[in-house]
């Protein structure tokens, strides 16, 4: 019996262990794949925090991040991430976190879009990717478990009572049980419901979202997809917004600047996509940066853009157009970071915290993400040590058989493409209720085909394909409430553009939820928590 489960290893779950561990030795983290691949190392260019207070403010940072949110945030939380922000940043540089620095020794920031101020500190470009490496070696250091490479299946819960998790073991194919008094879930988004234009990894599923909500769990804004202005085109691989913050420039096929580069990413998104639709081509413009702005700052975007376009930068226009890169909808939680069920709380992507509302500013989500994963795992700590319970009864599970058994039908991966060309075509950067109603149809379609459909590999060592199998389930259950939100918020606020109804309508100005009541879908409009 543990104290503390967490399923996920990004930075929410590897912030959330540590915490956790401050008051507790029976912390356990699971990740489907390994710790350092997660998404986290795709917010490159940095997370905000106010170091100058001459020229910037806390006040300014909850302000902008209100503006982004299109008034979709709550107040207090956004109060309770910016005003953390420097706790968090320190943190992180005790941990070891390789901050980028100025002239001075101080972190350097750079700017980033929806803002004035430089408020973004960095690592060069690869600030995800650090921060994570960093949270994972102080893991290790602390002793925290790990299990790898196991999925979760599904939630124990009875009488609406938490209990555990069943969980996958790729190795063996084998389903376990895990008890613990506690559970934080920070699986990450569901970017994969867009897998063929998204940025994010293979793993990006968004289970933790999808079980929670079988299981009753509220889930919140669901339509609020986050485009990144600038992947590369036909690969989606994710340049940074640190290059437009370095200077560069998005223009058209005539060499015309088109957008403010440093506005909100919905509207940066949603210019290109325009251009795009009328068959032009959109570049980032970097030949006019500084050879040494572009080795100390941007060495990740140079090799990206060498590597897969074979360009140059410095010399070459790169052809790029907007893709997934982040969900803001989630399983809704409040401040303390818990859900709907007691015992169960979410942070990172996983979870809708009233953070970000319908469009997040570029360099909040790592912030987000750490500032709510330690409060996460310090608040589940503290809940599990005055906790008494007695271990259950194995609670078998046979999910994994029963896929096995399943007759082969229509490839799994053909269904996975389809469904994420639907999802881009008809709730992408532009929505109308015919668009929607058509997705719809598509997608009861999907789910049928997928309910007939099996896999060829019927091994149970290393079999991928039953996590592809479990995970396309999730990625359908999602698309559908994306679908269905996206349908019933009849107005335009910030990622969700419905060409129908262009304008922002106040009746809106309320998160949207989903819940499942006794195995229907009950949607509503509510206050932010
Ligand atoms: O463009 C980027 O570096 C992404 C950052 C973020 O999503 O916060």
């Amino acid at each position: 019996m543990y104290d503390v489960i967490i399923i996920g290893s990004g930075g929410a779950g590897l912030s959330a262990a540590l915490s956790a561990k401050e008051k507790t030795n029976k912390v356990l983290v699971i990740s489907k794949t390994y710790p350092t691949h997660s998404q986290t190392v795709q917010a490159q260019g940095g997370i905000n925090c106010v170091l100058d207070y001459e020229n910037d403010s806390i006040s300014n940072h909850l302000t902008d991040t209100y503006k982004s949110s299109k008034q979709l945030g709550n107040i207090k939380t956004i109060k309770k991430m910016c005003e953390s922000a420097q706790e968090t940043i320190t943190w992180l540089d005790r941990l070891g976190v390789p901050f980028s620095r100025d002239t001075s020794g101080n972190i350097a920031q750079r700017y980033f879009g929806g803002t004035k101020a430089k408020r973004t500190c960095y690592s060069s470009d690869y600030t995800g990717l650090k921060i994570i490496h960093t949270l994972y070696d102080n893991c290790i250091k602390k002793d925290i478990e790990f299990l790898n490479e196991h999925s979760l299946i599904d939630l124990i819960i009875k009488n609406k009572k938490y209990l555990g998790i069943n969980v996958f073991n790729l190795l063996n194919g084998e389903e376990i049980s895990l008890y613990s008094k506690t559970l934080i879930i920070a699986t990450g988004g569901y970017g994969n419901i867009y897998s063929t234009h998204t940025t994010n990894s293979i793993s990006t599923t968004g289970d933790g979202l999808a079980i929670a909500f079988k299981h009753g769990i509220k889930l919140s804004n669901l339509e609020f997809i986050q485009f990144h202005p600038t992947a590369l085109k036909g690969t989606n691989t994710l340049i940074s917004e640190s290059a437009r913050a370095e200077g560069a420039f998005l223009i058209d096929d005539e060499g015309k600047r088109f957008v403010d580069e440093l506005t909100t990413r919905d509207e940066v998104a949603r210019a290109i996509k325009k251009k795009i639709d009328n068959g032009e081509n959109v570049y980032l413009d970097m030949r006019h940066i500084n050879i040494n702005i572009i080795k100390e700052k941007m060495p990740q975007e140079k090799k990206l853009i060498k590597d897969i376009m074979n360009l140059d930068l410095h010399k070459d226009l790169i052809p790029i157009v907007p893709a997934v890169h982040y969900t803001m909808g989630g399983i809704l939680t409040n401040v303390s970071c818990e859900t709907s069920i007691k015992d169960i709380f979410a942070c990172g992507e996983v979870a809708q915290n009233n953070t970000h509302g319908a469009n997040r500013l570029g360099g909040n989500s790592l912030l987000e993400i750490i500032t709510f994963g330690k409060i996460a795992g310090s608040n589940a700590a503290e809940i599990s040590l005055k906790k008494e319970i007695a271990i259950p009864k194995n609670i078998a599970s046979n999910t994994i058989n029963s896929i096995l058994k399943k007759k082969i039908g229509k490839s799994i991966y053909k269904i996975k493409n389809e469904l994420s060309e639907a999802m881009f075509a008809y709730a992408g950067l532009y929505r109308t209720e015919n668009d929607l109603d058509k997705l719809n149809l598509l997608i009861e379609k999907f789910e049928k085909e997928y309910k007939d459909s099996g896999i060829e590999n019927k091994s149970k060592r290393y079999n991928k394909n039953i996590i592809d199998y479990i995970e396309l389930g999730n990625l359908l259950l999602l698309s559908k409430l994306v679908c269905q939100s996206a349908l019933k918020r009849k107005e335009s606020r910030g990622s969700h553009f419905r060409k129908d109804y262009e304008q922002i309508n106040k009746e809106y100005q309320k998160i949207s939820t989903f819940q499942n009541i006794k195995g229907k879908s009950e949607f509503k409009l509510e206050e932010p928590l």
